[in-house]
């Protein structure tokens, strides 16, 4: 296996007719890395996310997850890769018919865990996340920002080896994004690669972390940490 649990070998990402979202794109992301993609709206962000759990295939090029290489990958081995992948949609995709505990629950149901423990824990992560009051209200009638931060658990309450966040905190103000910021914070330290998709600049100085910067569907800049990515 490589020692990069991601790898991204020249991909290209055409949509339909003719696009080309992701050009030529190449990146290695080593397991336990915290990492930020960033770049204007329509720079690809959202796109290089969908690649690295099968919601969209390279046209060219590969792009290989723990050694599996999605395109050849068949449907079995993508279940099984999104499995260990925690994913916070840019729309948060809750089920209306199920209150916030359930649906956060609901992604512990395929794990060993018990009914009881599921809802434990889940009910945990709500809390850390301010939305402890809220677990039996329905998504509809949460606003904008507490519905993302039950996306947030949703994606992380099973421990995914992998999380992915596209604009985790759009709709979050700048005390909520820091609660968001340091649970992702929290995830990574206990072993987890976390990629996060963002355009807010305070969110990334303040983080500091390694940034990809994305223009135009290309990678115009890899930085060990986003400050750098200010100097001169
Ligand atoms: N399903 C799609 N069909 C056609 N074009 C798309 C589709 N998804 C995204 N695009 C286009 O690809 C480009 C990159 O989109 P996206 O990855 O969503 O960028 P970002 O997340 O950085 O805003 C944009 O120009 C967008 O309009
Ligand atoms: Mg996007």
């Amino acid at each position: 296996m490589s020692r990069y649990l991601i790898s991204l070998r020249n991909v290209e990402k055409v949509y339909p007719p003719k696009y080309r979202a992701l050009k030529d794109l190449s990146v290695d992301i080593k397991q336990g890395e915290f990492i930020f993609v960033t770049g204007v709206s329509g720079a690809g962000k959202s796109t290089l996310l969908k690649l690295l759990f099968g919601a969209e295939y390279p046209n060219r090029g590969d792009v290989v997850i723990s050694g599996l290489s999605t395109a050849g990958a068949s449907r079995r081995d993508i279940r099984m890769l999104r499995r260990h992948v925690g994913v916070v949609f840019q729309d948060y995709r809750l089920l209306r018919t199920h209150t916030v505990l359930e649906n956060v629950a609901f992604a512990l149901e395929l794990s060993s865990v018990q009914k009881k423990a599921r809802y434990r824990v889940s009910f945990r992560l709500l809390s850390a996340l301010g939305l402890g009051d809220k677990a039996n209200s329905y998504p509809q009638e949460l606003s904008g920002g507490e519905q993302q931060r039950v996306a947030i658990a949703r994606a992380l309450v099973n421990r995914p080896a992998i999380v992915l966040a596209d604009e985790p905190t759009g709709n979050l103000d700048p005390d909520m994004s820091r609660v968001v910021f340091d649970v992702l914070e929290d995830i990574n330290r206990a072993g987890a690669t976390v990629i996060v998709a963002s355009h807010d600049i305070d969110i990334l100085r303040e983080r500091n972390r390694r940034t990809l910067l994305l223009k135009d569907g290309k990678i115009v800049g890899d930085f060990a940490n986003y400050l750098q990515s200010e100097q001169p």
